[in-house]
Parts: C-alpha cells; sequence; structure tokens
C-alpha cells in the first residue's frame, strides 16, 4: 500500500482555527505524528487514529528530524492517510523542508495543507495590524536560533531593515536580541509587544521598548512566545502607558 502524508498546519492553538480541510483530512486519519504543543481537542479529531509525539521544544528532548522522515515514509506503506500535524503554518520554521525532500526521495505522495502562522494570531490579539499604509509596508518573520552545525543568520540586519519584524522562538535570547539591536543602531525607545499563548486561554500581551526586552521576556511564564517590532505598536503602547483619564475609571466603575 502507499499511502499520503499530509502535512497540516495545526494553527497557533486554538482548535476552532484550524482550517476546514484539516478538520476533514484528521477526521479519516490512520496515524497522527504531531508537535509538542498541538492542543488535545484538535488530536481528538483524530479519532481513529494512532497519536505519535514527535514534538519539538527548543532545549527539551526531542525525536531526531531523520527518524521522524523515517517514521513518515513507513507509515505511508501501511496506511492510506498519514498525517504530520505540526504548530502554527507548516512551512515556517517547522522543518517541512526536510519531511517534503524524503517524502519526495522516496516516491511517497503528499500535500500540504496551510495553517494559521503564529504571526497572525498574535497580531489578532494585539489588534495591531502588521502592515500599515504610510507606516508599514515590509514586514519580516525571523528567528535568531540556529540548528546545531547550521551556520548563524544574520536575523539582526533583517529586524534592522524591516518596518515591523516578528521573531519566532526569540523571547529565551531577549538580552542578547536587545543588546545587539541597539548596539547596531536601533532606536532604543522602538515599541515592542510579547504575546504568549496566541489563541489560547493563557494568553498574555505585554508592550514595552526595546531597552524593556529582556526585563519584559523574563515576565512571560514559558509558553511559546513571539517578539514583535515595529512604529504600528506605538499608539497600543502609548495607550497602554498613558494615565487613566476621569472617563476611563468611571467606565472601569461602571464595569464592576
Ligand atoms: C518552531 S516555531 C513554529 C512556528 C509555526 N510553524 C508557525 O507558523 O507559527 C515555534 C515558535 O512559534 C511561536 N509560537 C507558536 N505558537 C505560538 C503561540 N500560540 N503564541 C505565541 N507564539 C507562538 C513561538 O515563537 C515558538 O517558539
Amino acid at each position: 500500500m502507499s499511502g499520503r502524508v499530509y502535512l497540516i498546519g495545526a494553527g497557533p492553538g486554538a482548535p476552532d482555527l484550524l482550517t476546514l480541510r484539516a478538520v476533514g483530512i484528521l477526521r479519516r486519519a490512520d496515524v497522527v505524528f504531531h508537535d509538542a504543543l498541538v492542543h488535545t481537542e484538535t488530536l481528538a479529531l483524530a479519532a481513529g487514529a494512532e497519536k505519535i509525539p514527535v514534538g519539538k521544544r527548543s532545549g527539551r528532548r526531542s525525536t531526531a528530524q531523520k527518524f521522524i522522515n523515517k517514521r513518515l515514509i513507513d507509515a505511508a506503506r501501511r496506511h492510506a492517510v498519514v498525517v504530520r500535524l505540526k504548530g502554527g503554518d507548516p512551512m515556517l520554521f517547522g522543518r517541512a523542508q526536510e519531511e517534503i525532500d524524503a517524502l519526495r526521495r522516496a516516491g511517497v505522495d503528499f500535500e500540504i495543507v496551510p495553517g494559521v502562522t503564529a504571526a497572525s494570531a498574535a497580531a489578532a490579539e494585539l489588534g495591531v495590524s502588521l502592515t500599515r499604509r504610510g507606516l508599514s509596508r515590509h514586514v519580516v518573520f525571523v528567528t535568531p536560533r540556529a540548528a546545531e552545525g547550521e551556520r548563524g543568520n544574520d536575523w539582526a540586519t533583517s529586524v534592522l531593515a524591516a518596518d515591523t519584524a516578528v521573531l519566532y522562538m526569540g523571547a529565551g535570547l531577549a538580552d542578547a536580541i536587545s543588546t545587539e539591536l541597539i548596539g547596531r543602531g536601533k532606536p532604543a525607545d522602538t515599541p515592542i509587544a510579547l504575546v504568549e499563548n496566541a489563541s489560547l486561554p493563557g494568553r498574555r500581551v505585554l508592550f514595552g521598548t526595546l531597552t524593556e526586552l529582556p526585563a519584559l521576556a523574563q515576565a512571560t511564564k514559558g509558553g511559546p512566545t513571539l517578539v514583535l517590532f515595529g512604529e504600528v505598536l506605538r499608539s497600543a503602547l502609548e495607550l497602554q502607558h498613558r494615565p487613566a483619564s476621569a472617563e476611563d475609571i468611571e467606565d472601569l466603575l461602571k464595569r464592576a
């Protein structure tokens, strides 16, 4: 038998942010290889499938990528519907290309189902558009992380050049990031936001400036977090930092 492998984006966490296509495939899945942070309700959609965790969270033990590739190929030889369920969108920071290349080499049929990437979910949490007429026409998605043996990427140049930058897997490197960016000329008062657990009940949004990045990162609680930089965040930051007006206080009292 030669089945098909579906690389599916599970979205940022909330099960109702899955695409209808993803739900349909999960319902007929025979086996699901899933990332660490996939929601239990999302996995429950694959009621008839064997579920195999192969997740990676940086700094913790994970299944080696080559072994995952092999398992996908072996599973496709035994099952009709094999799902590789990845957080967010599978084609962003998810090593999808290594899986695609291995499947192609082995002659295994595959299909990609896009998902909502964390940056989109974070923008929704913030209520801030990543692009804005006259202010932001250039958005980058970047990570300062490099795999072992991989040449370091020049993430800072990308952040410096962009109107809006979204940093994946970067909150744990907050000290180094703010030192590097300020050292290379990024204004210390650049507005930033940290969004933790976007779309999930434990969601958290923190606004500040580039100098405050290390302190804000310390205040997160270990959930997946994005760091966003750019002038598009300034009005939200100022709104948060301005002193409460008489109307705000009246409004709060009414709602209490
Ligand atoms: C390995 S990358 C995978 C990204 C994923 N493919 C995507 O499109 O969102 C994992 C990183 O994505 C970010 N991330 C994933 N889910 C998130 C969420 N719900 N809230 C905030 N950041 C999230 C964090 O920076 C985390 O370290």
